[in-house]
């Protein structure tokens, strides 16, 4: 029996394919391990979304060479693979495979090149029609399971690496998706959340023709399945009818992450974001009209090159109208290949700093408002599991919010139930109340 190791770095995307990548090994009669020490074979799944992604990826590769080098065969998977391509073996000749998400459909072969002794073995081509479908895929939580829709990007955001790395988009035939919907449900999962790095564009490659509306109100009529989230969604492609679907099947859970990145029309124009802030805009007052109230989560970027005061301005005034239940902020960093790589007007490292805590601060004061006004609503939660520390058993809304709750009546496991909670208290990143049924 061969063994590896893997671990993975970035976005849920990546998460989910380690779980398909762990699910492709163990059916070619791998088994899995704990530990780097030991594995044959240490697999590395990357992200380059940000920051100095590739000096980390190099500085970890000579460390676990160091720690646990002798014998072992070494990959490097997902984002910086892609990336950095060959130039992987003369920086670290250790390493024996890289291979990007668009390759992943072919590891079967590469495995058996690996182990037929090929110590340069490359899966790097980005010219495909496949998604990456596997017999199973190995899932960590029981009750929540991650699910692809579609895989690539055919956007050009101006900052972004992600239509680089992981290629055009591929959307998968809806008969598959329900296949594997069904056998979630038979495998006890009850929520299932949608992945591709722009679901609104999912279309159907079947005659079915289904579009993304239409596939969530297929999921939404799954027996088995209480919840169905999605992530993520690119406003330009984010329609009505979407809105529609939510307010039609209450197990399409009323949250929608839609990252804006910045308030300013001239900086998402810079951004090449396709749309501006009207019609932003105009897609949250369609939320914001829908008969449940639908939870805003969005991601920001502050200090793209030529941001000017004004336009941060605009950002925080944008945070203010919309008053969002949650954001991701981020400092703008630089990436290869993409088109702002070389824009003039820089932004000072201290002043991205300074722009992104101004950003954290007015929003954490919005979030605690917002959170005030659930105390004395009663919410339904899955139970995630107990907080010993605390004694308290954490909770997740349909609005993706974490709400902690007491039950002192009983010792009762219900870690994956779901249950009613009165929010008795608000802080700005959860909530807190009692069980009442
Ligand atoms: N710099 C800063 N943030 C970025 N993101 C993507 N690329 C960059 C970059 N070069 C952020 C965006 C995106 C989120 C996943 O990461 O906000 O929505
Ligand atoms: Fe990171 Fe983007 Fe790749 Fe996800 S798709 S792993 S966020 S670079």
């Amino acid at each position: 029996m061969k063994t590896f190791y893997i671990e993975t770095f970035g976005c849920q995307m990546n998460v989910h394919d380690s779980e398909k990548v762990i699910g492709t090994l163990v059916t070619q009669g791998y088994s899995q391990v704990d530990t780097p020490e030991q594995a044959e074979l240490v697999f590395y799944n990357t992200c380059s979304i940000r920051d100095k992604a590739e000096q980390k990826v190099f500085h970890r590769l000579q460390q676990f060479k160091k720690e646990h080098g002798k014998g072992k065969t070494f990959a490097v998977l997902g984002c910086v693979a892609q990336q950095e391509g060959e130039k992987i073996f003369e920086k670290a000749p250790h390493v024996s495979l890289v291979c990007g998400s668009a390759s992943y459909n072919q590891l079967p072969q590469m495995l058996v090149q690996l182990a037929a002794g090929n110590r340069r073995v490359t899966g790097l081509s980005l010219d495909t029609e496949d998604t990456f479908e596997t017999p199973f895929a190995r899932r960590d939580n029981p009750h929540r399971a991650y699910l692809t829709i579609i895989e690539g990007c055919d956007k050009s955001c101006a900052y972004c690496v992600v239509p680089f790395t992981r290629g055009p988009e591929r959307s998968r035939t809806s008969a598959s998706v329900m296949t594997e919907t069904r056998q979630l449900e038979d495998a006890g999962y009850t929520e299932i959340q949608l992945l591709g790095q722009n679901v609104n564009s999912y279309r159907d490659p079947s005659p079915a023709g289904w579009d993304f509306a239409a596939l969530l109100r297929n999921m939404g009529q799954a027996p088995g399945i209480r919840r169905v989230r999605f992530t993520t969604s690119h406003p330009r492609d984010f329609v009505k009818d979407i809105v529609d679907a939510i307010d039609e099947h209450p197990s399409l859970c009323n949250h929608v992450h839609l990252p804006v990145q910045s308030g300013s029309t001239r900086i998402l124009e810079a951004m090449q974001r396709m749309y501006t802030r009207d019609e932003y805009m105009r897609r949250i007052e369609w939320m914001r009209n829908a008969r449940r109230p639908i939870a805003i989560s969005t991601d920001i970027i502050v200090g793209f090159p030529g941001e000017t005061e004004a336009d941060f301005d605009a950002t925080l005034g944008l945070l203010d109208e919309v008053k969002f239940d949650s954001i991701f902020g981020f400092k703008y960093s630089r990436r290869p290949n993409t088109p702002a790589l070389n824009l003039e007007g820089q932004i000072p490292e201290e002043e991205k700093v300074r722009r992104l805590a101004i950003v954290q601060e007015k929003q954490r004061a919005i979030q605690l408002e917002r959170h005030v006004g659930y105390v004395g609503v009663v919410e339904e939660c899955l139970v995630e599991g107990f907080n010993q520390a605390t004694g308290q058993w954490i909770g997740r809304t349909s609005q993706n919010k974490t709400l902690n709750f007491l039950r002192t009546d009983s010792s009762e496991v219900l870690a994956g139930r779901y249950v009613n909670v009165r929010v008795t208290r608000a802080g700005p990143n959860s909530l807190a109340g009692e069980c009442v049924n």
